[in-house]
């Protein structure tokens, strides 16, 4: 979390940087601020709360500079205000810096500052890294971008920085690890830095991702140059940028996250090109492909990650052992890495991030990694760390997902699992031929039938407009509805901040039956299936109880109907595929009431897209 950007070249930086922040807000908005150096002095402006804020600031301000820096803050050490805002001076204002990350062991680097004769102004964490390369650099007598790789040397922690300096007029220093970083390189000789390549994309494609430990200076005469913390050079590896800025506008919807809820069946159809093929019945991941015996022969598969990745990797782990028969664990990524897990040469671990920044599923890779297994990604952005250090993986293809409260990523993520469950249970033999084959047909039909599911729009605003009140809501679902039921509950909690809890069906008993009454909206996905009659019973214990049932149904089931007070019609599916098209109404759901409620849906309190701090 916290997103940064930089610019250096001719150009006027402030609507450059500005406009990167408006990008990389889903990184965090507790504060935003941008320092320019313009005439040999660095001015800084910052403010509390979003960009929009630092923007009615700086309106009435001359802002000039082709040179500066810019941060859009998610607090970790400090109240989220306007000194605790990012960019961090040095004492005599000679030096700016911006910091995504967490700098572990400031407690001590900060008594050793101030021992040097250093105040601090801030709560930060970050402002000792200013004031440590201040230091470094006077006391050493050494260039700004030496000092920046001498100050890291002492840094425990996650760190993506970049800094602007006085004395040099004409270079950026940025340095990453951990917390990611990008270079673009435009024609006309500028640079952009920042957190992804959003910021960067309308200006040029041409981009180097740093890697960790890695020190780039930007320099307007002598270009790119990469060192690595032991003062090796590195030749920058320049790669092309696949992202359209389209792909980062709203299109006419008034919120990203509906325009994302509404863009799934195209991303699910992307997620199929060249890995799908029905009439010729075969599936295939490439990017995995040699690693698919490997997958059959191993002891076990074990899945890591966070949030609603998370809830994708649940349902994998159904499809998984149900299709292809391999024993799957799904483990939250921050639990993973810190409990000795056991794990060796035999073992696969497929990380799911749609970002690929989570800062512990990143780290649950690493320990895999050290301990010998082989490490798989499914990651939705392009380039990104954990897509890097992985053996081998599959992109999701969803598209730049830019609402905080994630959609389309989810319902792509379950697709390439899906498509991995296949393939696997196919080459295993776990799967007969016709029905192998009428799966592949089914699920080649799933993006026509979330758009049927986009279509019931009307009905779920009418039901989020009844329900938008509640202050507690309980999501029910057995097999792999359950992890769809967990899903509904957190993007009601993250956008609509109204209580949720989702559970498997049938617990519901050992505990939040003691929740309902007459004011308590229970979801059920109640679609036909294998435990289609144990659910209807649950529905029942609900409705004994007085609680609301709002359920989402296979189309043309009458006996749900009947018995829910709302019911939201799915179309008929495999079983298996089911997940995909119940989620759909639930964001829908989510959303609705969100909106009506007042709720900021694409960026709710307190939350970041891309959490890069443990
Ligand atoms: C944050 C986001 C969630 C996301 C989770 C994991 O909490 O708000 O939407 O599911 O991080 O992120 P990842 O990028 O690893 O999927």
């Amino acid at each position: 979390m916290c997103g940064i950007v930089a610019y250096i070249g001719k150009k006027e930086a402030y609507p450059i940087i500005l406009k990167g922040l408006k990008r990389l807000e889903y990184r965090g908005y507790d504060s935003a601020g941008i320092a320019l150096l313009n005439n040999g002095e660095i001015n800084l402006y910052k403010r509390q709360g979003k960009v929009s804020n630092l923007e009615e600031f700086a309106a009435d301000k001359n802002i000039n500079g082709n040179s500066g820096i810019g941060h859009t803050r998610w607090a970790t050490h400090g109240a989220p205000n306007d000194v605790n805002a990012h960019p961090h001076y040095s004492s005599d204002g000679s030096i700016a810096l911006i910091h995504n990350g967490i700098i572990e062991n400031y407690d001590s680097l900060r008594k050793e500052l101030i021992n040097h004769g250093y105040v601090f102004k801030s709560e930060t964490d970050t402002e000792v890294l200013v004031h440590l390369i201040d230091d470094i650099r006077k006391n050493e007598k050494i260039s700004i971008a030496e000092a920046v790789r001498h100050a890291l040397q002492n840094v425990v922690g996650a760190y993506a920085i970049v800094v602007i300096s006085k004395d040099n007029p004409n270079q950026l220093v940025a340095a990453r690890k951990s917390s990611p970083l990008v270079v673009g390189i435009s024609n006309e000789g500028d640079f952009y830095l920042a957190s992804d390549a959003t910021p960067i994309v309308e200006y040029t494609k041409r981009v180097v991702y740093l890697e960790d430990e890695e020190i780039a200076v930007v320099d307007l005469n002598e270009g790119l140059k990469i060192v690595n913390i032991g003062n090796q050079e590195i030749t920058p590896y320049v790669q092309q940028l696949q992202l359209e800025l389209e792909a980062l506008e709203k299109g006419g919807y008034e919120h990203f996250m509906l325009k994302e809820i509404h863009e799934q069946p195209r991303s699910i159809n992307d997620c199929f090109r060249g890995r799908l093929n029905a009439d010729e019945a075969w599936v295939s991941l490439g990017g995995i492909k040699e690693y698919e015996q490997k997958m059959i022969n191993a002891k076990r598969i074990v899945m890591v990650a966070c949030g609603t990745s998370w809830h994708a990797c649940l349902v994998g782990e159904y499809l998984l052992e149900d299709l292809a028969r391999i024993n799957v664990e799904v483990e939250y990524a921050s639990e993973f890495r810190y409990r000795n897990p056991i794990i060796g040469e035999n073992d696969i671990v497929i990380a799911v991030s749609q970002s690929g920044e989570t800062a512990d599923t990143l780290a649950a890779l690493e320990l895999a990694k050290s301990k010998g297994a082989t490490i798989l990604g499914i990651c939705n952005v392009v380039g990104s760390s954990i897509s890097r250090i992985t053996d081998a993986g599959s992109y999701t293809h969803a598209g730049p997902e830019i609402g905080v409260a994630s959609t389309k990523a989810f319902t792509a993520q379950v697709t390439v699992l899906t498509l991995m469950a296949l393939s696997l249970a196919y080459k295993k033999g776990t799967i007969s031929d016709s029905k192998f084959h009428s799966m592949l047909a089914e699920l080649e039909s799933i993006p026509e039938k979330v758009k049927l599911v986009l279509e019931k729009n009307d009905l779920i605003e009418k039901i989020a407009n009844t329900y938008k009140d509640a202050t507690n809501a309980l999501y029910l679902g057995r097999g792999s509805s359950f992890p769809v039921a967990l899903e509904g509950a957190l993007k009601l909690k993250e956008i609509s901040y109204i209580h949720a809890e989702g559970y498997p069906a049938a617990e519901m008993k050992h505990g939040p039956i003691a929740l309902i009454d007459e004011e308590m909206p229970v979801f059920v996905i109640a679609t036909k299936g294998t435990s289609y009659e144990k659910v209807v019973s649950n529905i029942q214990e609900v409705k004994a109880r007085k609680g609301k049932i709002i359920a989402i149904v296979t189309e043309g089931d009458i006996a749900v109907k009947e018995m829910a007070d709302h019911a939201i019609e799915i179309p008929e599916t495999d079983e298996h595929l089911v997940p995909i098209l119940a989620t759909i109404p639930l964001q829908l759901l989510s959303y609705h009431i969100a909106v009506m409620r007042g709720c900021n849906v694409d960026q709710p309190r307190n939350l970041a897209k891309s959490v890069t701090v443990e």
